[in-house]
């Protein structure tokens, strides 16, 4: 008896370091000088530094694909790697996939362009640009050894239980100026690494005003921000260590979603499966009968029944 529990105790041991040890994507400076060497490491540093390569103040006019002068590591942290980071590891294999926002199958292609036209508020990159090819090198790269089909813990931001009350910008206004204001500003806008139009990026991105993602990026949804706020800001923290409470990442959330940005055309023809919408998309239309108030700051909960209950 008294074996078998030490040899359950080992195999626990060797599990939770095991799960722990997982995670560790590959870094790109063991790759060779190859082409394919060459190839993951631009990538990487297209999403550490987007806006010197391909930002709206590039001095090649041409290569002027982003709108704005984030990068995507802003959000991607770590380049990509962080854990609940929303990573890029684990996530070459996903792809091709059904995407509701377009209503057909997506390549890996068509994601980054999603985020180059929302998140980076610019325009697509062409299938066959270096630029593209590297991010999707990169992108394959951070998922080695990622089998096909199989979840990725770590993947994504988190998903905080929700609320039972609607997210409260006002009380958002107040934590933001608490926890978040030192780094991205009173205003939201951030700040510069460098003075406007040098394309050097910045030290504290904005969360809102005309430099940040537009209305139509994933960040721009309450459940997303919200989860993302909560594992990984302040700057430094993790879904394990975080600092907010839950009720303050809902309230900052809903705050941020609240300030203007720049609004991208066309968003009616997002989800043109309608059933398909998620919950939280900040613009119409929409199928039930809730106001546009509470698709944005939710609850949720009765949204969702209320469509259960139409099926
Ligand atoms: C303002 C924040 C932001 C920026 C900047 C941004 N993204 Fe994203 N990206 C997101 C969010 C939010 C998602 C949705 C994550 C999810 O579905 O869990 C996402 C999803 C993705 C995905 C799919 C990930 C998955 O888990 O399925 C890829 C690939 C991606 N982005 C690439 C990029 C690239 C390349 C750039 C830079 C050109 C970029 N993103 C810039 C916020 C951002
Ligand atoms: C110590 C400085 C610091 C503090 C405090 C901080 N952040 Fe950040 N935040 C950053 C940095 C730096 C990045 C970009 C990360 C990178 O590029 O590696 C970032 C990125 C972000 C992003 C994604 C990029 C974008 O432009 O939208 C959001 C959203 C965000 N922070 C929200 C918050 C919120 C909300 C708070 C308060 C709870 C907060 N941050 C507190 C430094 C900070």
């Amino acid at each position: 008896m008294r074996r078998l529990s030490l040899i359950g105790f080992v195999a626990a041991l060797i599990v939770t370091t095991a799960s722990a040890a997982d995670w560790a994507p590959p870094s790109a400076d063991k790759l060779p000088g190859d082409a394919w060497g060459e190839l993951v490491r631009f990538g990487q540093h297209l999403t550490n530094q987007t806006y010197a390569i391909i930002g709206p103040e590039v001095a090649d006019a041409e290569k002027r694909y982003a709108g704005n002068n984030l990068s995507c590591q802003n959000c991607h942290l770590d380049g990509g790697a962080k854990e609940f980071g929303l990573p890029f590891v684990g996530v070459f294999g996903d792809f091709p996939q059904y995407r509701a926002r377009e209503g057909e199958v997506g390549t890996i292609e068509d994601r980054v362009n999603g985020c180059m036209t929302r998140s980076m508020n610019g325009r697509v990159l062409p299938l066959d640009s270096r630029e593209m090819k590297a991010f999707v090198a990169y992108i394959k790269f951070l998922s080695t050894g990622r089998p096909v089909g199989a979840a990725t813990p770590g993947r994504g931001a988190g998903s905080m239980p929700e609320l039972t009350r609607a997210a409260d910008p006002r009380a958002g206004a107040a934590a933001y100026a608490e926890n978040c204001a030192v780094c991205h500003g009173e205003d939201g806008h951030g700040k510069r690494r460098g003075a406007k139009g040098d394309a050097a990026g910045y030290a504290f991105p904005p969360l809102w005003g005309p430099d940040s993602f537009n209305n139509g990026a994933g960040m721009n949804r309450l459940i997303a921000a919200a989860n993302f706020i909560h594992a990984n800001m302040p700057f430094g923290v993790s879904l394990d260590h975080p600092q907010l409470t839950t009720d303050q990442a809902w309230d900052i959330g809903a705050f941020i979603v609240s300030r203007d940005r720049p609004q991208k055309a066309g968003l009616d023809g997002d989800f043109p499966v309608r059933s398909e919408k998620p919950v939280d998309a900040g613009y119409g239309p929409y199928l039930d009968k809730a106001p546009p108030e509470q698709h944005k700051f939710g609850p949720f909960t009765p949204i969702r029944d209320a469509l259960k209950a139409a099926k």
